[in-house]
């Protein structure tokens, strides 16, 4: 869903054309600003408030987790960052400029991978190209990608002959091919096992290194949050709380990536968050074996 030709760009303001489309840029990431968003739906009941309030200011090639209780709007969040919907009242601004509508410089991936069944690996990457990519280009643009995310030898199979964790691998590198400055992942590896989760996490760390896209990414895993993250949001359940604004707490994750998974300074923040979404935990260094989610 790119812009069409008479849209205008939405960083100079200049009319974009088809033949001008995007070749892949490398220049400083863009980051992300939300203004007071908030985003309501009317139901039958009259009107639910999944957000209120909302400020975030997400650094250039910053990496924000977000977790928070089931229905809290944490899916509406990232689709309103997206450009896939609309808040109800603020603003969201991408790099310099109001977002309006969805932009090519984002890119998101889902919990499924959301492939086509019947093109190989590679050509489900390739479909994430920027439009006007030239066949020589693309091509090796693609190549990379599969190598950068393990599967230069699965370019040929189908989605139904890898696994889960190979077909997530290729939804990512789809959602790379464009060389995004914002990447929205949306519970990324919730449908994985917990292997091939934590390898998961590790790729997209080596990804985010190779390529420092601003990252926002949604998980209901505490560990998870913090051992990607610079930074983990915890919103709240607005049907719980009639005046707050949606970010109940915005913490600063401490230390330099890779991290030590069992770091007792992130076991007294993952105590602080999952206290937050009301689980209360007995140690004060709990040991990652004791992973809940
Ligand atoms: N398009 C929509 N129309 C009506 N209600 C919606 C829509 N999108 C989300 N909601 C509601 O907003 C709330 C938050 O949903 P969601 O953002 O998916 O939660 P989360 O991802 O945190 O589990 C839910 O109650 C959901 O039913
Ligand atoms: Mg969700």
């Amino acid at each position: 869903m790119t812009s069409t030709a008479t849209e205008p760009d939405t960083r100079t303001g200049a009319p974009r054309t088809t033949s001008a489309a995007a070749p892949a840029r490398r220049t400083a990431p863009d980051g992300v600003r939300l203004e007071a968003v908030a985003r309501g739906f009317d139901g039958p009941q009259g009107r639910h408030e999944v957000l209120r309030d909302l400020d975030l200011d997400l650094g250039a090639g910053e990496i924000a987790a977000v977790v928070g209780p089931s229905g809290c709007g944490k899916s509406t969040l990232l689709r309103l960052v997206a450009g896939l919907d609309r808040p109800s009242a603020g603003e969201i601004r991408l790099g310099d400029s109001p977002l309006r509508g969805t932009d090519p410089r984002t890119a998101v991936a889902f919990q499924e991978p959301r492939l086509l069944p019947w093109r190989t690996l590679e050509k489900n990457v390739a479909l994430g190209l920027p439009r006007g990519t030239g066949r020589a280009e693309g091509r090796d643009r693609v190549r990379h990608l599969l190598q950068l995310v393990g599967l230069e030898h699965a370019a040929a199979l189908r989605p139904r002959e890898v696994s889960g964790g190979m077909a997530q691998r290729a939804s990512l590198a789809r959602a790379l091919a464009r060389s995004p400055e914002v990447l929205l992942l949306d519970e990324p590896f919730g449908a994985l096992d917990a292997l091939t989760r934590l390898r998961m996490q590790d790729l997209l760390l080596e990804i985010h290194a190779a390529e420092p896209t601003t990252v926002l990414v949604v998980t209901h895993d505490v560990e998870e949050a913090l051992y990607l993250a610079d930074r983990v949001l915890l919103l709240r359940s607005l049907r719980e709380d009639s005046v707050s604004g949606s970010i109940a707490r915005d913490l600063d994750v401490p230390g330099t990536r890779p991290r030590d998974r069992a770091d007792r300074e992130l076991a007294a923040l993952r105590a602080e968050l999952l206290e937050g979404l009301g689980v209360h935990t007995h140690h004060t260094a709990p040991t990652p074996s004791e992973i809940s989610s």
